[in-house]
C-alpha cells in the first residue's frame, strides 16, 4: 500500500465511531433523501461489490435491493461497526480488503459501488484503481461512485494544494488528533473523461453537496 494510503487508512480506523456524524449534517438531509433512493435504484437485483465500505452506511441502504453484497473495507474497526448493522447474512457480506488487491479473489460482479472513495485517490492512482475495479465485475457491470461536491461552509476547508494539483484537508478527531487527508473534488468533465471509453448509460447527477457518476461496462 503506497505511504498516503496508509495514513488514510489509520485515520479512518481511529474516526470509526464518530464517522457516521457525517450523515447528520442538518444541510445535507435532503439530499441524502434523495441519495438513499437513487444509490440502490442504480444497483437493483445485482451482485454488488462495495470498496471502502467503512461503517456499511449504504451497504445497508443497498442490501435490501441487491441480489447480494460483498462490502470490503480495510479496517476491521469500521467493519465491526457495519457487522453490527441488521442486515440479512445470507445476501451481505463484510470482508477485510484492500481496494488495491481486489483481482482474481473478487471477480465476476455485476455491480460495483464506491462511496466517498474517489476523492482519495490521487489523480496519478485514479488509472489504476479503475483498471483494478473494472477487472473485479463482469461484461455489462454498473459502476456507481458517490462523493462530494465542495461547499463553503459546510465543507471542511482545502489546507493544501500538491504539485499534482491533488488537494488537502487537514481535519481533527474528538479526542484532538490532527490529520491532513486528502480529498479532491472534481469537475463533471475530469470525472466523465475518466470514464472508460466503452462505457454506456453514463449517467452524472450534480446535487449541491453531492455528486453521483454511474455508468455500465461493455456488455
Ligand atoms: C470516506 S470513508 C467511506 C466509507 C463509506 N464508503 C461511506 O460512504 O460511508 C473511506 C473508507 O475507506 C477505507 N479505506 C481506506 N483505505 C482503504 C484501502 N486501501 N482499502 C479499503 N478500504 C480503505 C477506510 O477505512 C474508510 O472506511
Amino acid at each position: 500500500m503506497p505511504n498516503g494510503d496508509l495514513q488514510l487508512a489509520g485515520y479512518y480506523a481511529a474516526r470509526a465511531a464518530e464517522y457516521e456524524r457525517i450523515y447528520d449534517k442538518p444541510e445535507r438531509q435532503a439530499e441524502l433523501q434523495r441519495l438513499r433512493a437513487l444509490i440502490p435504484a442504480y444497483l437493483a437485483g445485482r451482485s454488488v461489490l462495495e470498496i471502502a465500505c467503512g461503517t456499511g452506511y449504504w451497504t445497508q441502504h443497498i442490501a435490501p435491493v441487491a441480489l447480494g453484497i460483498t462490502a470490503l473495507d480495510i479496517n476491521p474497526e469500521t467493519l465491526a461497526i457495519a457487522r453490527a448493522k441488521p442486515l440479512p447474512p445470507d445476501r451481505v457480506r463484510f470482508e477485510t480488503a484492500d481496494v488495491h488487491a481486489l483481482y482474481p479473489r473478487h471477480q465476476g460482479y455485476s455491480g460495483a459501488f464506491a462511496g466517498f472513495w474517489w476523492s482519495h485517490l490521487k489523480r496519478g492512482e485514479r488509472r489504476e484503481f479503475f483498471d483494478g475495479l473494472h477487472r473485479a465485475l463482469a461484461p455489462g457491470a454498473v459502476v456507481v461512485l458517490l462523493d462530494n461536491r465542495y461547499v463553503a461552509g459546510s465543507s471542511t476547508p482545502i489546507s493544501r494544494s500538491d504539485a499534482d494539483g491533488n488537494t488537502y484537508q487537514q481535519r481533527a478527531l474528538d479526542d484532538g488528533t490532527q490529520y491532513e487527508v486528502l480529498k479532491n473534488f472534481p469537475q463533471a468533465e475530469e470525472l466523465l473523461a475518466e470514464t472508460p471509453a466503452a462505457a454506456s448509460g453514463v449517467e452524472y447527477t450534480a446535487l449541491d453537496y453531492y455528486w453521483v457518476l454511474r455508468y455500465a461496462l461493455a456488455g
